[in-house]
């Protein structure tokens, strides 16, 4: 189920555009591949998947890889390599973010003391920022349009405590996609994908207990969240992607003892 918010919320009924470049972050992993193999398809479109690790070598895709996002000069250096691909618009999915259960509620790294956990920090807003940064100046430079995209979880609204540093980081990501495409508009747009717990590996490694049933898939994510990319709207559009049959309810996210009881039987950790 996809529920939406934000000034682009409808769809517009622009035609997609002559020629897209889907720039994939995390490309080397399950919804990174997702994204990629799903728009290769598309007729004007061409992907490029991202890596820090060199990709996988049987991928059919196009990579930049040795890219670590958390050097903003590497990042802009290997962006450039873009610079002679013509496109009407450029699109950047963004499907990197590290998650960090804080049972205490308190961050593990926080050097700088703003209450988020350094490397949850640095994970989800840095690496971003950076490729964001490389991203805008392509396409001021370029003259194309930029749309931006990135994840959030559905339960960041709950502002559970044992996520607080994951929340808080995605909350910097949505604030910064806001305010460049309210800055832009007509050159810089944003989606914010809220997704539940889907099954990217990273999960079922953190929570070897939960019942995955129910979880949805990369290619459901894709799915849901792809009219969204392919049709251009001014602003920013947030959706939730959920599986309706096991949505978790508030209730189960605001009450702590809940919260602490689920996730320590799922992690398999005894209390
Ligand atoms: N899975 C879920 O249930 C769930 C729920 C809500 C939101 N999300 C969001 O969905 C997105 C994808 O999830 P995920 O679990 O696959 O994310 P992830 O754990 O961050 O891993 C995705 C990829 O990010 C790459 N990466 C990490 N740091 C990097 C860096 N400094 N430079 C370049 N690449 C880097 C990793 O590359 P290497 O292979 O080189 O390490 C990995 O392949 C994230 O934004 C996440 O927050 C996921």
């Amino acid at each position: 189920m996809v529920r939406l918010d934000g000034p682009g919320a409808s769809p517009a009924s622009e035609p997609a555009l002559r020629s897209h470049v889907l720039v994939v972050t995390g490309a080397a992993a399950a919804m990174g591949r997702a994204y990629l193999d799903h728009f290769a398809s598309l007729p004007g479109w061409r992907g490029v998947g991202v890596t820090r690790r060199r990709p996988p070598s049987a991928s059919p895709h196009a990579f930049l890889d040795g890219v670590d996002l958390l050097d903003a000069d590497v990042t802009s250096r290997s962006l450039q390599h873009l610079a002679p691909t013509a496109a009407d618009e450029l699109v950047l999915v963004h499907a990197v973010g590290a998650f960090a259960f804080e049972a205490d509620g308190a961050p593990k790294h926080d050097a700088d003391c703003d209450g988020i956990d350094d490397t949850v920090y640095h994970s989800n807003v840095t690496t971003f920022v950076n490729i964001a940064t490389a991203l805008l100046e392509l396409a001021r430079s370029s003259c194309c349009r930029l749309t931006l995209c990135a994840f959030g979880s559905v339960a960041d609204k709950y502002r559970v405590r044992q996520w607080q540093s994951y929340t808080r980081s995605k909350d910097l990501l949505r604030g910064f996609i806001r305010r460049v495409s309210a800055l832009m508009p007509g050159s810089v747009r944003g989606v914010i994908v809220n997704v539940s717990t889907t099954d990217t590996g990273n999960e079922r490694t953190l929570r070897p207990y939960a019942d995955a049933r129910y979880w949805l898939t990369p290619s459901d994510v894709v799915t849901a969240s792809a009219p969204y990319l392919t049709h251009w709207h001014d602003g920013w559009v947030e959706l939730d992607v959920v599986n309706t049959d096991h949505a978790i309810s508030p209730e189960e996210h605001y009450a702590e003892e809940r919260v602490l009881a689920r996730w320590y039987r799922e992690m398999g950790i005894p209390r």
